[in-house]
């Protein structure tokens, strides 16, 4: 070993450090479960003090010694296990997948080459398939991990455009101008994509959405219909299954069988509300998705897997071997399984499969649908409460554990609305540690609850509306109007 080298900076592969490494391991272990175990006790999102120096030393240091600035950084992080951490689709990850990433990050392998994971490569399309078939997306289906929702959009219609407009070789040049069409709901990734792909983001024509936040069919066709009269080819439609704000679903059946008519691929961003596929009572709400040609679902969202952890599935695996595959030639190309790194946007990338695998193995599927039940309990029960104030309105029903909302308080001019909503947002976070996020929805600031956390219960939803009628007393005073 280097002499200038901490006697711990690796684990010895012959063990001459196991019983310090050993120590170092438990110590962090300990500072972890101390943190998550009394996460209730933190705030939702805390305030930040200055961290720790960044500034890189000219010596190795002492490892036990930095794992008190670790513990500032923990304590200094956003905190998905608090009950009051309703804000975002970020949930406090199942315990199996910590420890899934935990061995991932121990074996570091590379999901480029079956050769650098011989284990996770086989692992991952298996799952993948397994997952893809749930979706009812049929034999030849499969899928892979990918690091986000906006990247299996990404890699979704890139397959999509290559096959649709026969384009792997030559790209666009001298292309009639390709456009997808996506609901005005869909996540900004649609958008991202376009650029990437060369379409800009005008490239992807917004259709209208309905009160409910659903795309509209009819307005679909005639988005495609006027398309097609300014000289455009749209070769996709994106439709959303569990939209960013709200957590609507577009109406699958009826948007395929447009798809189908004109000829475009169907991708279904699930990113969040794929894992109603989990739920017997609510996977009704997904009908149609089997009929799509991918999907992206990131169970680093409702399936509580740690980040980061997203899928994009296909209905013909084949698809990506002909019309994506780029195959790398430093690779074994005996190969018995596929290297993944050649039909995937990503090359080398995590092992995310283990943490998944694991976290399903635990909970299999009756503890996800008993998670995704709770949490749609919890939804009825807020829902009540905001029907019970009449200045209270909901942006639309929810279709999932999404719970947009504002207040409209007659004592305040309109104009005066997205303030108050904002400073509401504020109030409940200092003063009821909970975390509501804030997002523009229609032109208007909404306040959004997730309702992920298995430890907020009614009687925190309760005490949270009991807040908000005590803050409401005063409104306009708080606000200076
Ligand atoms: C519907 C939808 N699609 C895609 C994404 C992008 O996912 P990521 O942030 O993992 O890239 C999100 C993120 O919230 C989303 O809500």
């Amino acid at each position: 070993m280097v002499l200038s080298l901490p006697e711990n900076a690796f684990i010895d592969p012959s063990g001459h450090n196991q019983a310090q490494i050993s120590s170092l391991l438990k110590a962090t272990a300990d500072q972890i479960l101390d943190y998550l175990s009394s996460a209730a006790t933190h705030p939702p999102l805390p305030e930040l003090d200055p961290l720790p120096l960044a500034t890189i030393p000219d010596q190795p240091g002492d490892l036990a010694e930095l794992l008190a600035p670790l513990q500032r950084i923990m304590t200094q992080s956003m905190n998905p296990a608090h009950p009051g951490y309703i804000g975002h689709m970020d949930p406090l990850p199942t315990t199996a997948s910590l420890l899934g990433d935990w061995v991932a990050a121990a074996l570091n392998n590379n999901m480029l080459s079956v050769e650098m994971s011989p284990a996770l490569s086989r692992l991952e399309p298996q799952l993948m398939a397994e997952i893809a078939q749930m979706f009812g997306l049929g034999e030849r289906s499969g899928g892979l991990l990918v690091s986000g929702g906006s990247l299996a959009n990404l890699q979704a219609l890139t397959v999509a455009r290559n096959l649709k407009l026969n384009c792997l070789d030559q790209g666009l040049i001298g292309q009639v101008p390709p456009v997808i069409l996506a609901s005005e709901m869909a996540h900004t990734s649609i958008q991202k994509a376009a650029m990437v792909l060369g379409l800009g983001r005008q490239g992807v024509i917004p259709v209208a959405a309905d009160a409910q936040g659903q795309m509209h069919p009819e307005a679909l066709e005639n988005c495609l219909q006027a398309c097609l009269r300014a000289g455009q080819r749209p070769f996709a439609v994106v439709a959303t299954a569990g939209t960013t704000v709200t957590g609507s679903i577009d109406p699958l059946l009826a948007i395929h069988r447009l798809a189908r008519s004109y000829n475009l691929w169907f991708h279904v961003d699930a990113a969040y509300g794929g894992a109603l596929i989990f739920s017997p009572d609510q996977s009704y709400r997904l009908e149609g998705i089997h009929l799509a040609d991918s999907i992206t679902f990131n169970p680093q969202k409702w399936l509580y897997v740690t980040k980061t952890c997203a899928s994009v599935l296909f209905r013909d695996m084949t698809w990506l071997q002909d019309h994506f595959r780029i195959s790398a030639p430093y690779m074994n190309d005996l190969a018995d399984w596929t290297n993944l790194g050649e039909i995937a946007l990503q090359g080398t990338r995590h092992g995310d499969s283990l943490k998944l695998w694991l976290a399903l193995q635990h909970l299999g599927k009756a503890g996800y649908a008993a998670l995704i039940e709770t949490s749609y309990d919890l939804t009825r029960s807020m829902v009540d409460y905001i029907d019970q104030r009449s200045h209270l309105t909901l942006a639309c029903t929810p279709a999932m554990n999404l719970v947009c909302f504002r207040s409209c308080p007659r004592a305040l001019p309109e104009s005066q609305w997205d303030r108050w909503n904002s400073h509401l947002q504020k109030e409940l976070l200092k003063a009821g540690q909970v975390f509501l996020s804030l997002p523009w929805w229609r032109g208007q600031r909404w306040l959004k609850a997730v309702l992920l956390n298995p430890y907020t219960t009614k009687e925190h939803i309760g005490q949270w509306f009991e807040l908000i009628d005590t803050l409401s007393v005063s409104v306009g005073t708080d606000l200076g109007v």
